[in-house]
């Protein structure tokens, strides 16, 4: 099979109150995590991948802060950025229907816009081909997140939304590489008790097809959605030199974006 186009998505609206105050004036991803803010960690994994088209996906409150910095950064460079407003925030997998045009007949490859990475998943992003491709990690409290539960022989058996009682270690983490099928998948899928559409149900479209591929995955893996989650990203950042690992394009529009705002300010001194 030929492989198809592959674009990006990354989600960064929701009003993350359990960062109040922070939170009240700028977007969760803007927020510093180390020497940068934290949407440009879900988009390294992106153009480390080669992903030359990404959707991101704001609030409406502070989408002109993401314009100001990520609109015309990346230009020069061939990546284009598109923003869409999320005005509630309808669950993850929502984002597909979303992204129904941008994604078009291609492949997507979304992340959420909290969530650090210490892997590079460029191999793996490169080289899908179709159904649904997740991954894995053994976390010591499973029932914050989606999980993933193997038999014996590895294969997956069940994937949950915040199991109530345990069913595994395994968590599911906030990168997810489908083909075009998760805009339908979303359409089809029964909203759950909170009224959101949830990323799982894309996951148990593609397995009950056995179309899914799960794989366990070394390295850090962090999501910054509470101070101490936050403050702890930064320091595992600097700790074991993950800004160290930026594509060159990210590095330099970041310095062409400083230098810029240099130049302004230093126009607003004459
Ligand atoms: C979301 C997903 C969950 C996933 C987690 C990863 O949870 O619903 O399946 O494991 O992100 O960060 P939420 O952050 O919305 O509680």
């Amino acid at each position: 099979m030929k492989k198809k186009k592959i674009k990006g998505i990354i989600l960064a609206g929701g009003t993350a109150t359990r960062l109040f105050p922070l939170t009240a004036t700028t977007s969760k991803q803007l927020l510093p995590v180390y020497d940068r803010q934290m949407i440009f960690y879900p988009l390294n994994v992106l153009i480390k991948a080669g992903i030359k088209d990404i959707l991101i996906i704001v609030a409406p409150e502070h989408s002109g802060q993401f314009l100001n910095l990520l609109g015309s950064i990346f230009e020069k460079h061939g990546i284009r950025i598109e923003f869409k407003v999320q005005k509630i925030p309808k669950g993850l997998a929502d984002a597909f229907i979303t992204g129904e045009d941008f994604i078009d007949e291609g492949n997507v490859a979304m992340i959420l816009g909290d969530n650090i990475f210490e892997k590079d998943f460029s191999a793996e992003i490169k080289n899908f081909k179709s159904g649904g491709m997740i991954f894995a990690k053994k976390v010591p409290d499973p029932e914050r997140y989606g999980v993933v539960k193997f038999d014996e022989n590895n294969k997956v058996v069940q994937i949950v939304e915040k199991p109530k009682n345990w069913i595994s270690d395994y968590a599911i983490p906030g990168i997810y590489v489908y083909d075009s099928r998760c805009v339908e998948a979303a359409k089809q899928a029964k909203h759950s008790e909170r009224g959101e559409i949830e990323i799982t149900e894309i996951h148990n479209y593609y397995l009950d097809k056995d179309e899914l591929s799960v794989s366990v995955f070394d390295g850090e893996w962090m999501d910054a959605g509470t101070f101490d989650s936050l403050l702890e990203a930064g320091r595992i950042v600097k700790e074991k030199e993950i800004y160290k690992n930026f594509d060159h394009i990210i590095d330099e529009a970041i310095k062409e974006f400083n230098n810029e705002i240099k130049e302004i300010a230093k126009k607003r001194l004459r």
